[in-house]
């Protein structure tokens, strides 16, 4: 099957309990959630509520209503951004957001006239809070930060930022596409308002899935309008959660299999799932140290990363070494600017990119060794040419 490194775009594979609660669902349920009072209509709609509430149980939220799902965790980063955000607003946001966040806010900044202002952050990817609080100005709404960069791999200091956030009263806005279930998050003790989080990278589910766990109170337009299965006379959308957020036949095959996704991970535990990939981070970065020319992005430290580590090999093309891995050693990986290109600039490969290994639950030391050797191989023919 070959050996899998690119769980940062997505994870694979995904635990037989999932494939198998979906495979059920569409084939004994089928029915969708919130629009029949039939007996399996209702099932749907108990197996989607069953989805909410772990979420809040994972995440620490108080109230299953204020899970809202989308198709991933762009769309739920979107709905915050465009309806949240007003004409002058100013918005602070970390140096080193995907597109998913940077380009909401930029159309925003030319398309309503908000302000936007950047942390600076170390050339390797870390960030100091303090540096949050001096950005802050009297229309500051909002901060965005994404929990880890899906570029460096650095985990970002959420807590500390969420209470400069709380005690000027601004929305904080955290991206944990590269940490949920791979990190641990509580978004009480961290001081997160609204958690963006992604259903199919490190919570193991299916594609399609992801949303927002809302844990304050706020008002944001909807994104999206459209059937909600009541209140149908009304003429616009509903003002309550989470309907006003969920407009259409909502992706149930996918949600129920993120249900049973969480509880595979509530069982074994996010902090033993950090443990095992903190080993492996650790043994990847000795053993890709020893590969001549290799320049490796980001902290060298597992304990300030999560399974993502970005490196270039000296005169040899990223995409060649990506090409190469695949199509001779089986071995996939992402080459490029990985949709996050201030990233990719704080590194000096906003023109290059990198070479990314995305380090994921299922992964074992046995891939990187053979990773190494592929990549030995790869720069010793290289040398020979
Ligand atoms: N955002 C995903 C990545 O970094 C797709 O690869």
């Amino acid at each position: 099957m070959g050996i899998y490194l690119d769980n940062a775009a997505t994870s694979f594979p995904k635990p037989d309990v999932v494939i198998k609660k979906m495979m059920e669902y569409m084939q004994n349920i089928g029915a969708t959630s919130g629009r029949g009072a039939y007996k399996s209509a209702i099932e749907s709609d108990r197996l989607i509520y069953n989805c909410r509430k772990m979420i809040c149980k994972v995440f620490n939220g108080s109230d299953p209503a204020k899970v809202i799902f989308t198709s991933n965790v762009t769309e739920g980063l979107n709905i915050v951004i465009n309806g949240f955000l007003e004409e002058g607003d100013h918005v602070i946001v970390s140096s080193l957001e995907h597109n998913a966040v940077w380009r909401p806010l930029k159309t925003l900044e030319r398309d309503r006239s908000i302000e936007i202002s950047m942390v600076d952050c170390t050339s390797e990817g870390i960030t100091d809070y303090n540096d949050v609080e001096k950005l802050i100005k009297s229309n500051t709404k909002l901060i965005v930060f994404t929990h880890a960069s899906n570029v460096l791999g650095s985990i970002q200091p959420i807590r500390e930022i969420g209470e400069i956030a709380k005690k000027h009263k601004v929305k904080f806005l955290v991206d944990s596409a590269q940490t949920a279930g791979a990190y641990p998050i509580d978004v009480k003790k961290d001081n997160i308002d609204i958690l963006g989080f992604t259903g199919h990278k490190s919570l193991l589910g299916p594609t399609g899935t992801g949303g927002l766990l809302i844990n304050c109170d706020i008002t944001m337009n909807p994104l999206k309008s459209g059937g909600t299965g009541g209140d149908s006379k009304y003429p616009y959308q509903p003002d309550y959660f989470p309907n006003r957020y969920e407009a259409g036949t909502p992706n149930v095959a996918g949600i129920v299999g993120l249900g049973e996704a969480l509880n595979l991970i509530y069982s074994v535990g996010i902090e033993n799932i950090r443990k095992k990939e903190e080993a492996i981070i650790e043994y990847a970065i000795e053993r890709l140290s020893s590969v001549e020319g290799i320049e490796i992005y980001g902290p060298k430290k597992s304990d300030k990363i999560v399974g993502v580590i970005s490196f270039n090999i000296k005169n040899i093309e990223g995409e060649e070494i990506s090409y190469k891995l695949d199509s001779q050693y089986d071995i996939m990986v992402r080459t490029g600017l990985h949709c996050a290109p201030t990233a990719h600039k704080i590194i000096g490969t906003g023109n290059t990119g990198a070479v990314r290994i995305g380090i994921g639950y299922f992964n074992e030391k046995n891939h990187i060794d053979i990773l190494v050797e592929a990549l030995n191989k790869i720069q010793s023919n290289y040398k020979c040419k």
